[in-house]
């Protein structure tokens, strides 16, 4: 194979060796299904000997800490930006698209925050952006919603989109373990951000659902609008109870479309054992699609680490070198309908709430009693523990999230609830909109 295609890298670390590795471990098949051999020429980094000392397949010569020469570099044909982070990405991107370089990145927070403006460099130039490493790792889910979708409605998109979050909740529900170990095994399998505070604070997850609400519903949604709450309020006693409920805790993103409205959210939610995305256990991610003619779409997979995300990156890394070399396009992002946010407190689910409470008798009355008030409905209620340890447990029928907010702020403030200790969602197997 006499051609030769020159990548540029921005960025050396988890994913960006395992790409180095792919690329270099399947050279002659990707040579083949390409029509060129594709070449590590560049590779841009914070700290040049870090990256040497990694002793990955390329010559030592290729680092630098120069990350704009590699996209400026003539030789350079393909730019991959795996360093991650708002700033310098979006500059060497947009400079990259200015010099009609197809770009692939696995940047979610980048795309999230200016996909749109990125898309429509992108466009002017001529050349592709991909990023399907951007959301859930090796699981194929961009190009399905972009293309294989392209021609039904999409009415709803449920995922468990963060790999260290599942694994988190995954090892404390079922082996005990303390939430700051699991922590420190996620970051150390490469599951993790470089600010890990992004995946357990759903920030992460929320910018990959910006995404998919995005392509689902072709329109614009950024990280920004999704509501977001993270794991780090999840307690041993959250999890006991969902187990003893049927079921599980996960951290879930949730699109949907109804009313001519989006709704997105992460949050953790108590799901019954029965439903498909509960079996996603460890750092595995999963995403359901409700597509009117379609019907129900699973997508399962890694959804984290270096070489699942390598996959979904090299992968990238063939289809816009197959265009380049056709001076051909992929399939463009289509954000034709303007769509306004519904405010979550316009949500109607059921939710759990544990509360700290003074151990006395008329207590369960007064907490029942400011629920009535909000118009909030209880299906059931329990004591755990006595004295100075006693909790109430009452999980609501479904209730209109503003109602439930205004009622935990009268509980918070009453005289004979110590701390209001827990507030999660319980999801049906429907997903409430
Ligand atoms: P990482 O291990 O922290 O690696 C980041 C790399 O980028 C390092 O080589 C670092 O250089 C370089 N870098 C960062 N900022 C730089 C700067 N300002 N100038 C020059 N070089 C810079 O991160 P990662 O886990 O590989 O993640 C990379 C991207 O992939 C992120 O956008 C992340 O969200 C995304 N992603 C990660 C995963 C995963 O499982 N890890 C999965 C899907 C998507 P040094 O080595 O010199 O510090
Ligand atoms: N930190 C991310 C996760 C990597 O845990 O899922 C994949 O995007």
């Amino acid at each position: 194979m006499d051609r030769v295609l020159r990548i540029g890298l921005l960025g050396c670390g988890t994913v960006g060796g395992g790409v180095v590795t792919l690329l270099a471990r399947e050279a002659e098949d990707i040579a083949v299904r390409t029509g060129a051999r594709l070449e590590v020429g560049r590779i841009g980094v914070r700290d040049v000997a870090k990256a040497r000392a990694r002793g990955l397949p390329v010559d030592d010569g290729v680092f630098t800490d120069d990350v704009m020469s590699v996209v400026e570099d003539p030789d350079i044909d393909v730019v991959v930006e795996v360093m991650g982070g708002l700033e310098p990405a979006d500059t060497l991107i947009r400079r990259a698209l200015e010099l009609k370089k197809p770009v692939v990145t696995a940047n979610k927070e980048l795309v999230a925050h200016t996909g749109p403006e990125l898309y429509e460099a992108a466009r002017a130039a001529g050349v592709d952006l991909a990023y399907e490493a951007a959301v859930a790792g090796a699981i194929p889910i961009i190009r399905p919603l972009k293309e294989s979708l392209a021609g039904d409605r999409v009415t709803r998109v449920v995922g468990i989109l963060n790999g260290t979050t599942n694994y988190i909740l995954t090892k404390m529900a079922e082996d005990g373990a303390d939430y700051a170990t699991v922590l420190a095994d996620a970051q150390a399998l490469g599951y993790a951000e470089a600010d890990p505070t992004a995946d357990v604070g759903g920030h992460d997850a929320a910018a990959k659902c910006a995404i998919l609400a995005s392509l689902a519903f072709d329109t614009v949604v950024h990280g920004r609008d999704v509501f977001r709450e993270g794991i780090e309020g999840v307690t041993a006693t959250d999890l006991r109870v969902a187990d003893r409920l049927g079921y599980v805790v996960k951290l879930v993103g949730i699109a949907g479309e109804s009313d001519d409205r989006i709704g997105v959210r992460v949050h953790p939610v108590f799901l019954p054992k029965e439903h498909p995305l509960a079996s996603v256990r460890d750092a595995f991610n999963a995403v359901y699609v409700e597509a009117e003619a379609a019907g129900e779409l699973m997508f399962y997979g890694r959804g984290a680490g270096a070489m699942p995300t390598a996959s979904a990156v090299v992968g990238d890394v063939i289809d816009v070198a197959r265009n380049l070399l056709q001076t051909a396009r992929g399939a463009a992002e289509s954000v034709h309908r303007a769509k306004a946010i519904r405010p979550i407190e316009d949500l109607q689910t059921q939710y759990y709430v544990l509360l700290d409470v003074d151990d006395q008798a008329g207590v369960l009355a007064d907490v029942a009693r400011t629920f009535g008030d909000h118009a909030v409905s209880i299906a059931q209620v329990w004591q755990e523990g006595a004295g100075d340890s006693a909790q109430l447990v009452l999980i609501t029928h479904r209730a209109r999230e503003g109602d439930l907010q205004q009622t935990v702020q009268a509980l918070a403030a009453m005289a004979n609830v110590r701390s209001v200790a827990s507030v999660l969602r319980v999801e049906s197997e429907v997903f409430s909109s």
